[in-house]
């Protein structure tokens, strides 16, 4: 039997076995190694109806506008800002991501971070290796505790509401900021996000990325935040004004940072790495061996559907 064809747009490499298990079942066709990428898209238009690719790799709409028989776009990741869902949409073309599977994982992260961040545990570990303890050589800081503060949740989606329920075990107050307050969870609403940065002693930012969020983590809402506050970031780095952090975090006017996510990953501001007060991770908050498995699974499932039903099973929302 003939395989069914995909376009995949860029390799997998967060899961070693997905490219693999892409081409048991699939004729691929590897965009990614085209060395001219327009002649060969160009050459196969016509036989292409399915794309395969991933959060951080996306799919542009010159890449959906150059295939006219393009029906469904599968990403491996829950995050969609890097595909051209508009171009996507006005073809009717479905879309679809790995939501859910991830959100324990993700959440974990933060928390990682967050403890890391406020408990000097990069600093800790760097000292320790250096032999700085041992030869008597300077000594960490005080640390922040955690236990019993104020958690504040940019985006109170399914990644949020995991992080906040994280918060309950460590006796945490839980605070959030979304367009609209939710009715089905009992966490403090703030409308503003300058309010709810001010009232958190950590500030953990789960939103979506793309034009609506860029920027939102602006040089207000980092004061506001204060010299006391630290802030957790496992969305995308676009959220946050990246210069204006690395400003206030200069000054001492924001405690600290965890962070996953960059603007221009993988390029991390330079700055950033000479402080201790910040936790610096390249971007992996979905990166186990569990999650990347169902995450992968997700993605293999939404081409079966679609290739048998001209379905997805989980559309982007
Ligand atoms: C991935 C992510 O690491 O799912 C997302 O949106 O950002 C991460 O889980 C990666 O970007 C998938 O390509």
């Amino acid at each position: 039997m003939t395989k069914p064809r995909i376009l995949q747009i860029g390799s997998l490499t967060g899961h070693p076995p997905a490219d693999a298990e892409l081409a048991a079942r699939y004729d691929v066709l590897q965009y990614w190694k085209a060395s001219d990428p327009q002649a060969f898209l160009r050459e196969h238009a016509d036989s292409i109806e399915v794309v395969a690719t991933s959060a951080n790799i996306g799919c542009k709409a010159e890449v959906i506008q150059s295939l006219p028989k393009l029906k469904a776009i599968c990403s491996w990741g829950v995050g969609y800002d890097s595909i051209d869902v508009e171009a996507a949409q006005s073809r009717n073309i479905l879309v679809s991501n790995t939501p859910d599977v991830l959100n324990d994982c993700v959440a974990d992260l933060a928390w990682g971070l967050l403890i890391a961040s406020a408990r000097n545990i990069g600093w800790g570990d760097r000292f320790v290796r250096a032999n700085h303890w041992e030869n008597k050589v300077g000594s960490l800081t005080l640390g922040t505790r955690v236990s019993g503060k104020k958690l504040g949740i940019v985006g109170l989606g399914r990644i949020g509401e995991a992080i906040a329920r994280r918060g309950l075990g460590f006796d945490m107050e839980v605070g959030y900021h979304n367009r609209r307050a939710r009715s089905d969870v009992s966490y403090n609403y703030f409308a503003s996000l300058v309010e709810l940065a001010n009232w958190s002693d950590f500030l953990v930012i789960a939103t979506v990325g793309g034009a609506s969020t860029r920027g939102l983590i602006n040089e207000t809402v980092l004061r506001a935040l204060g010299p006391k506050g630290i802030l957790v970031n496992i969305a995308r780095g676009t959220v946050i004004d990246e210069p204006a952090m690395v400003r206030v975090l200069t000054e001492g006017a924001l405690g600290g940072a965890g962070l996953d996510v960059f603007d221009k990953e993988p390029k991390v501001p330079d700055a950033l790495k000479t402080m201790n007060n910040v936790v610096l991770m390249p971007h992996v908050a979905s990166a186990t061996h569990e999650t990347r498995r169902a995450m992968t699974d997700c993605l293999l499932e939404n081409l079966e559907s679609f290739f048998a039903k001209g379905q997805v099973l989980t559309p982007i929302d």
